[in-house]
C-alpha cells in the first residue's frame, strides 16, 4: 500500500476539528501529486524492466501530467517567489531534513534494526546536507554563478561539481553510475 500523506493530512485536521481551506487543499493537492509523480515513474522503470514498454509510456504519460497538477497546485498556494527567495527556502527545507527529520530516522531505524531504511535515511542526510551547502554557495555568488556542470550518483543522490573520476564518496558507486544534470 502506498504511503498516503494526503489522507492522512485530512484525517489530522478532522481529529483536532480543523476544517480543510482551499489554501490547505492546496497543499495536499501538491503533495499528492507529487508523490504521484514520482510512483509512477518508478512504475514506469519496473514496468520496462518486466517488457511492458508500452504501459512504460502509460505510466510516464501520467507521470508528466501529475507535474502539471502538481505545478498549478504550487504556483497557487503561492509556493513560488524569486529565486533568491527560492534558495532561501530550499536551504531551510535541506538544514530541515539533515538537522532534524533524517537524525530521527536514523534512530529510529536503528532501534528497529531496520537495515534497510537506516542506509536510505543515511545517504540521504549525507546528501541533503551536501545539498544545503552548494544552495548556499549558489545564494552567495547569485548573479555571478560559475558555469560548472552537475553529476548526480544513481545509487545515493551524491550531488557533485565537475566530473566523477573517483568512486562515490557515499556509497561508492562508480564513476559511470553518476549521471550528468543539464
Ligand atoms: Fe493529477
Ligand atoms: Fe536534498
Ligand atoms: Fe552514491
Amino acid at each position: 500500500m502506498i504511503y498516503d500523506p494526503v489522507n492522512r493530512m485530512k484525517e489530522d485536521f478532522k481529529l483536532r476539528g480543523i476544517c480543510m481551506s482551499s489554501k490547505d487543499n492546496l497543499k495536499a493537492a501538491f503533495t499528492g501529486e507529487s508523490m504521484a509523480n514520482r510512483t509512477y515513474l518508478a512504475f514506469a522503470k519496473k514496468a520496462d524492466e518486466e517488457g511492458y514498454h508500452q504501459i512504460a509510456k502509460l505510466f510516464r504519460a501520467a507521470a508528466a501530467a501529475e507535474t502539471v497538477h502538481a505545478f498549478n497546485h504550487f504556483q497557487r498556494m503561492g509556493g513560488i517567489g524569486t529565486t533568491m527567495d527560492n534558495l532561501k527556502d530550499a536551504i531551510s527545507g535541506e538544514t530541515y531534513e539533515f538537522t532534524k527529520m533524517y537524525p530521527e530516522f536514523v534512530e529510529e531505524a536503528k532501534k528497529e534494526g531496520d537495515k534497510r531504511a537506516l542506509w536510505s535515511f543515511e545517504v540521504a542526510n549525507k546528501v541533503e546536507r551536501i545539498h544545503a551547502a552548494l544552495y548556499e554557495k549558489a545564494l552567495n555568488e547569485i548573479g555571478q554563478n560559475e558555469e560548472v556542470d552537475y553529476h548526480v550518483c544513481s545509487v545515493c543522490g551524491y550531488t557533485m561539481e565537475g566530473e566523477p573520476h573517483e568512486k562515490c564518496p557515499i556509497c561508492g558507486a562508480a564513476p559511470s553510475k553518476f549521471d550528468k544534470i543539464d
